[in-house]
């Protein structure tokens, strides 16, 4: 779980204010509202660009330039599936296809709105035990269709070093 608190503009605009005194006030706004929220929302456009007088296109600008900014809630759970050889050799790509059929995600896709976010890694060392995968931070070994449904599902019972 993230962990976050949801966003909350009052609490934002306190961030806002509390920081907009410094010189090149928008990356320290920018990475505080982050650091409280887990994310960048689209409101807090209008409230840091009225702070430091520029322009919204201006905050826009500098919050999908930097890409560790995230303008939306962090997924839920985050998969990173190996898919380098010896993976490939005991099936991962079918997990890619299941994925994609059964729980509509695409893996490494840049949307930020899944609940579940698949990446895609080369080799995590446990080629014998492929499909491999990390979970947030568990190694999964042997992964199957019903393994990762169970995972994206958000169930931990999958989750086994
Ligand atoms: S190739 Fe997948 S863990 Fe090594």
């Amino acid at each position: 779980m993230a962990g976050y608190p949801a966003w909350d503009q009052d609490s934002a605009q306190l961030i806002v204010a509390g920081l907009a005194h410094l010189e090149g006030a928008t990356l320290p706004i920018l990475h505080a509202l982050q650091e409280e929220f887990g994310h960048v929302d689209p409101q807090a456009v209008p409230l840091i660009a009225d702070a430091l007088n520029l322009s919204r296109a201006e905050v826009h600008g500098a919050i999908s330039f930097y890409h560790d900014f995230r303008t939306s809630p962090a997924p839920r759970r985050v998969i990173k599936l190996c898919r380098a050889e010896a993976c490939q050799a005991l099936g991962c790509e079918a997990l890619v296809e299941h994925l994609a059929q059964d729980h509509g995600i695409a893996v490494d896709a840049h949307s930020q709105t899944s609940d579940v976010a698949v990446e895609t890694v080369y080799c995590l060392g446990n080629c014998a035990l492929g499909p491999a995968a990390l979970v947030d931070g568990e190694l999964i070994g042997r992964i199957d269709p019903a393994r990762l449904s169970e995972l994206c599902a958000g169930s931990d019972r999958g989750v086994r070093t």
